[in-house]
């Protein structure tokens, strides 16, 4: 059981950005990593639908004998996550957008979150803004239009800065001093923030966290895989296979990448 994959869903490429995280934690364990990009953006749609895809996505990974299954994908987490762990039997890592720690150092108190719309309506993420930012101000900031220019692979392009622009003013006007990432797509998009930002404004994403946590269940159910070789990492796409590629151009070990299609 310990030597089956770890099985990662997103509605597209940004869950690379989790997986980057996990295979630098754990090299030596196999992943297979499925993007919906063909259903993207998720954060558009309604919560049945998220529920639908969310659980197609799981018994994919099911089926290929996966022995752990992280939603790499705040949409997915926060509208359908109860919902896999009632009924399947495997262990489910989840990502939500990390308020406490922005919340716990802001000395402005005031902190910006930018996710989907999705993310930001879901009961999950009122309970967990409520429950971590007492006496905070929470600016919350729909990125809409942002999960298509990144499945398009427009990182740095005018487009992508202009919107960027629009929804980071109102937030750095009103004294945010912390930026929580509510997206897993949205790392990518560092670089550029960093640019547009003012310089005291730190970043915050949960990608490290949950990494941690992942190796934290599989200790804790037995199933870390118990060697020094690397893993064996697949990649499956229902969209286009070299964008994903270019996702994954930076990572220093050899990767497996194909198309599949409900
Ligand atoms: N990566 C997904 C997330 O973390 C993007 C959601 C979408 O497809 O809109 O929320």
């Amino acid at each position: 059981m310990n030597k089956r994959p770890i099985g990662i869903f997103d509605s597209g490429v940004g869950g690379t950005s989790i997986w980057k995280e996990i295979q630098k934690l754990m090299p030596y364990e196999s992943t297979i990593y499925l993007a919906d990009s063909k259903n993207a953006p998720y954060g558009e749609k309604s919560e049945e639908r998220i529920v639908e895809l969310s659980v197609k996505n799981t018994e994919f990974l099911i089926e290929k004998g996966c022995k752990l299954i992280v939603v790499a994908c705040n949409t997915a987490t926060t509208n359908a996550i109860a919902l896999l762990r009632e009924r399947y039997e495997v262990s489910f890592i989840g990502i939500e957008p990390a308020i406490k720690p922005a919340a716990l150092f802001s000395k402005s108190k005031t902190v910006g979150i930018l996710a989907t719309k999705g993310t930001l309506s879901s009961s999950l993420f009122s309970s967990t803004s409520v429950n971590h930012a007492h006496g905070i101000r929470i600016l919350e900031q729909e990125g809409t239009g942002l999960v298509p220019l990144i499945e398009q692979g427009q990182i740095e392009t005018k487009e992508t800065e202009v919107l960027l622009k629009k929804y980071l003013r109102p937030m750095v006007k009103e004294g945010i001093d912390y930026l929580v990432l509510g997206c897993t797509h949205y790392p990518y998009l560092i670089p550029v923030l960093k640019k547009l930002l003012p310089e005291h404004v730190k970043i915050i994403d949960s990608g490290a966290a949950v990494a941690k946590q992942t190796k934290a269940v599989l200790e804790r159910d037995g199933l870390l895989k118990n060697t020094d070789k690397n893993g064996r990492y697949q990649f499956f796409t229902n969209s286009d296979v070299d964008i994903l590629r270019c996702f994954l151009s930076d990572v220093p070990v050899p990767v497996e990448t194909a198309y599949w299609s409900f």
